[in-house]
């Protein structure tokens, strides 16, 4: 959640850290702080609030090491206030922490009963006094590290530099990802490669219980026993990626309009588009065979995994089961033998997806992971990676990560279907045909967002909204939701649109707009009768549907006039207009949309 960097540089090094700093903004923006090694002393600045915060600090407050580490947080334990912003230190060492250190609270009684004195509400300070515990007893700083590490738990990634020190740089993962980065005499640290892609392309991951010693010279990486590991060096492609936001406003802007084009990328790495196939690379699994599928995932992800639940159901007659991680993770779900578990990340770090992924590991399912980001931990513990070619989602709320894990995964339920024989040949053209022309409808819907913008300004007076769908268009009801309330703070719900006389019904009013997601299928009758219900006790409806306006039987405060696709194919074009109504939205409300408040966009803690 946090994100951290740290470099062994030839010249002052706090420009440089900012700069990866500002790469890794997405993973938190609650505070941030720098720490650098000066005349053998150790410095830091840290200040509240967004990074722009801090450079300003630096402008009257310089750094001058050579050495450094440097947060962006996004706050776990204690308020996100300058006292609780990392770098933590003693006089005698300095660190930044990415995770949750779950026994901070007994190893913080041992060590103020020992006399040392705590200066924050973090879990992370426990360490930083740690380590200068070890280093009091006469330990060197490598060896205080290691016997520091053997009584931390929980899931960390660390950034430690020591006082007198100018050379030397401790880095240990457990749980949150960690990269390392290898320049011509300088050295790199940080929590993804993106975040050094300016100083380096050449990367080593470090391993699940890794730790690694950096000098200028190199880094030599010990595993979880301390034994010496060499882990390989790979050349990322993150410099290649260009993270500005052209001619938007906003990274979500430009990222909703990127879909056509990615959404094409993705698909056309699952199908060949003139033979009218899927092309699936091969799982290690007998598709034929498979009497079950598990599907888990977090947010947005999640609501993909539930659209494929239909999609897998209906066209390759498997079952399917899907649960958010958080859950799945401690239910103990029994699960079939030699089963197919798929989950869904953008990110691929997600703490509860990667810790449901080893659950499922451990109990003999083959993992496929569908995720945006290839060097991910979850991508790597996997047996197969199906990778989204969304490019880089830099707006906190996800949209075309979304849509391209919805392209995925319905190449994937075709595959299954084909391998079962629950589709013909013919039927794989109609399906296949269906998804080739959607980037085309896509790009369509987004030329003109005025009447999105007409819909922004009325619900931006509203307190509630509600979002109602049938089949696939009721995850999409859910993502739809979600989207509204995390960059508008609007409070929004979706629900199953037959579920609404059960009790939702009652906060109907003509306070609330209803926001219809309805594509004329074969649900779509059953769906207006619903609607009905809700026009029947003045709720003020937004309909989003292609069906004719005589098929409409009741007042409507809009229509978003969708054109004819596939049935298959509704919920990625009718996740368009969801996402362009909260964009706009959050946009006449004033919000950050591109980082709104309490939110960050790798969520690496439980
Ligand atoms: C909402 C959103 C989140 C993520 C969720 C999972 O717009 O982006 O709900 O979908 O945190 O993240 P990933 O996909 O990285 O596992």
């Amino acid at each position: 959640m946090c994100g951290i960097v740290g470099i062994l540089g030839k010249t002052p090094v706090a420009t440089n850290l900012v700069d990866a700093l500002r790469r890794l903004e997405y993973r938190g923006y609650d505070s941030a702080g720098i720490a650098t090694v000066e005349s053998g002393t150790l410095v830091r600045r840290r200040a509240e609030g967004k990074l722009r915060n801090l450079e300003k600090r630096l402008l009257t407050e310089p750094l001058e090491g050579h050495t450094g580490i440097g947060h962006t947080r996004w706050a776990t334990h204690g308020r996100p206030t300058e006292r609780n912003a990392h770098p933590h230190m003693t006089a005698e060492v300095s660190v930044v922490h990415n995770g949750i250190i779950e026994n901070f609270r007994e190893l913080r009684a041992d060590l103020e009963a020992k006399g040392h004195t705590f200066d924050s509400d973090t879990d992370t300070e426990a360490v930083v006094h740690l380590i200068t515990h070890e280093l009091h007893a006469g330990k060197s700083p490598v060896e205080a590290v290691r016997a520091a590490l053997q009584h931390l738990q929980g899931a960390f990634a660390l950034g430690i530099i020591f006082a007198g020190e100018d050379d030397l740089m401790i880095a240990a993962r457990q749980g949150s990802p960690l990269a390392i980065g290898h320049g011509t005499g300088e050295m790199y640290l940080g929590s993804d490669a993106i975040a050094l892609a300016p100083f380096t392309d050449v990367i080593t991951y470090l391993e699940e219980g890794d730790w690694a010693v950096m000098h200028r010279s190199g880094a030599e990486i010990f595993d979880k026993d301390g034994v010496r590991v060499d882990r390989p060096s790979v050349k990322s492609v993150a410099s290649s990626l260009l993270v500005d936001k052209g001619n938007h406003r906003h990274f979500m802007a430009k990222e909703i309009h990127e879909q056509p084009e990615v959404i094409s990328h993705t698909l056309a790495n699952y199908m060949d588009m003139v033979s009218g196939s899927v092309r699936f690379p091969e799982l290690g699994i007998d598709l034929s065979k498979i009497n079950r599928v598990t599907i888990s995932a977090c947010g947005t992800a999640y609501y993909a995994g539930l659209v494929a639940k239909y999609w897998i159901e209906k066209v390759a007659r498997v079952p399917v089961e899907i649960d958010v991680a958080s859950e799945m993770r401690y239910r103990e779900a029994p699960l079939p033998a030699d089963g197919l578990a798929v989950f869904v990340s953008q990110s691929g770090e997600t703490a509860d997806t990667l810790a449901t992924l080893r659950y499922c590991k451990a109990n003999g399912q083959r993992i496929a992971s569908i995720v945006n980001v290839r060097t991910s931990t979850i991508a790597r513990e996997s047996h197969a990676v199906l990778p989204t070619l969304a490019g880089p989602e830099i707006g906190v709320a996800s949209t075309k990560a979304f849509t391209c894990q919805l392209s995925v995964l319905a190449c994937l339920a075709i595959a299954i279907g084909r391998a079962r024989g629950s589709i013909n040949a013919a039927q794989e053209i109609e399906l296949v045909k269906g998804l080739t022309e959607l980037p085309r409808h896509i790009a369509g819907l987004i030329r003109n967002e005025q009447p999105f913008i007409a819909i922004a300004q009325e619900l931006s007076k509203a307190r509630d909204v509600l979002y109602l769908g049938r089949g696939t268009s009721y995850p999409i009801a859910l993502e739809g939701a979600l989207k509204l309330k995390e960059i508008s703070y609007i409070h929004a719900e979706g629900y199953a649109a037959g579920e609404l006389k059960h009790g939702p019904i009652a906060l109907i009013d003509e306070n609330v707009p209803v926001i219809v997601v309805a594509p004329e299928d074969d649900l779509f009758d059953k769906t207006i009768s619903n609607m009905q219900e809700v026009a029947a006790r003045g709720g003020q409806i937004i309909l989003i549907s292609d069906a004719p306006a005589e098929k409409i039987s009741c007042k409507l405060a809009a229509h978003i006039h969708m054109p004819k696709v596939s049935a298959f194919t509704t919920p990625l074009l009718y996740a368009i207009p969801t996402q362009l109504i909260a964009y706009h939205t959050a946009v006449v409300m004033g919000t950050d949309v591109d980082q709104p408040r309490n939110l960050a966009k790798s969520v690496t803690v439980e």
